[in-house]
Formats: C-alpha cells, structure tokens, sequence
C-alpha cells in the first residue's frame, strides 16, 4: 500500500517525529511504500479561496508552491497518516494549512485510490485531542468516507506499540 504521511511538528526529535518514526518502521518492514513530508520545512501557504481549482483549474490549485510536492503523492496514496503537535487545542497551523489546501485535490471528492486515515496527535496535557478529532471524524471519516486506522496519541498507554500493531495489519 502507498502511505502518505505528513508531520506537523517542527521539532525533529519531538513526540510526533516519534510516533511517524515508529509507524514508518513498521509499515517499511510489512512492504508497504510510505513517503513522508516534515511540512513544518515546506512552503506551504494558506488557501486563497479563490475557488480556482473548482473552476479553470480542473482540480489544480493555483499556488504553485510546495503543497505541488503533496499533490503528486495524493493522486494515487491509498492511505493518509496526518501527525501533528497540539497548539492551542487544535492541530498546529503547518498541518492545518496543508489540510486546508486538500481544497483543490480532495473536495468535492478524493482520489479513488485514497481508502484509510490514521492520526498521530501529541499534547502536553491529556484530552487536549477534541478539535483534532473533531475534524478526523467529520472530513475524513464522515465526509470523505475513509476507513480510520485510528488516533493515536503521546498520552496512550503504550502508544508506540499500538502504532506499530496498526502499521501490521493494514
Ligand atoms: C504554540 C504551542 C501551543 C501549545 N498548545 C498546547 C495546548 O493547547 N494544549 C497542550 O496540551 N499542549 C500544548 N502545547 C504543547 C505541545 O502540544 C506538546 O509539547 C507536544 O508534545 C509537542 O509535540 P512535538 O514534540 O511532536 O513537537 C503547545 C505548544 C506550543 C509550542
């Protein structure tokens, strides 16, 4: 399976950089291929809502920065995995803005090939996660109806383990 992973934490020794470490790890070794993006070091701007994706550009956006990158692994990823720290009670803003940008290339729909979605959340405090899950459950379970591999967070008994028994059996 090809597995699209994107890391919103900018720190490269953090809770989240560990989680995606452990998951690509295991996903590697069971022979499925994971390309994974730090979109912290990307440039990635915000949506413009110029709904020009929706209209002259057939489904292409019309920024031309770094989210190009993004969009050519989303043409045929068969599973998203969306991993990020926890700013202020939602996801950080490098993730978010990505997400936002999903605009052009996943509304109205997904790619065909886009089945699963997994999240890795990391937080100081504990059940700091209903924003993020908010928009799991909502976007990409409920209106894009894929398949959840999960939420995974640094507050889980055993986080790492579970990740790893997730990557096993997609
Ligand atoms: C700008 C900023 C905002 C934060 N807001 C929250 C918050 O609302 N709730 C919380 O529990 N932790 C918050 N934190 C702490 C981080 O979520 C926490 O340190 C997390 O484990 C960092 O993940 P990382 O190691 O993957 O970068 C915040 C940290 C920063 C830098």
């Amino acid at each position: 399976m090809k597995i699209l992973v994107l890391n919103g934490s900018p720190r490269p020794n953090g809770n989240t950089a560990a989680m995606v470490k452990t998951f690509k790890a295991e996903a590697d070794a069971n022979g499925h291929s994971v390309v994974d993006f730090n979109v912290c070091r990307m440039n990635i701007k915000g949506c413009l809502a110029c709904e020009y994706c929706h209209g002259k550009g057939h489904g292409e956006c019309a920024q031309k920065d770094d989210m190009q990158q993004i969009y050519k692994e989303l043409k045929d990823t068969e599973m998203l995995v969306l991993a990020a720290p926890i700013y202020y009670h939602g996801i950080s803003a490098q993730l978010k803005c990505v997400i936002d940008r999903f605009y052009s290339a996943l509304y109205p729909t997904a790619p065909r090939t886009l089945k699963k979605v997994a999240m890795f959340l990391s937080s100081g405090d504990n059940n700091m996660y209903d924003g993020a899950k908010f928009s799991y459950d909502g976007d990409f379970l409920g209106y894009l109806g894929l398949e959840g591999c999960g939420i995974f967070t640094n507050h889980d008994r055993d986080v790492m383990k579970k990740i790893a028994d997730m990557a096993k059996v997609l």
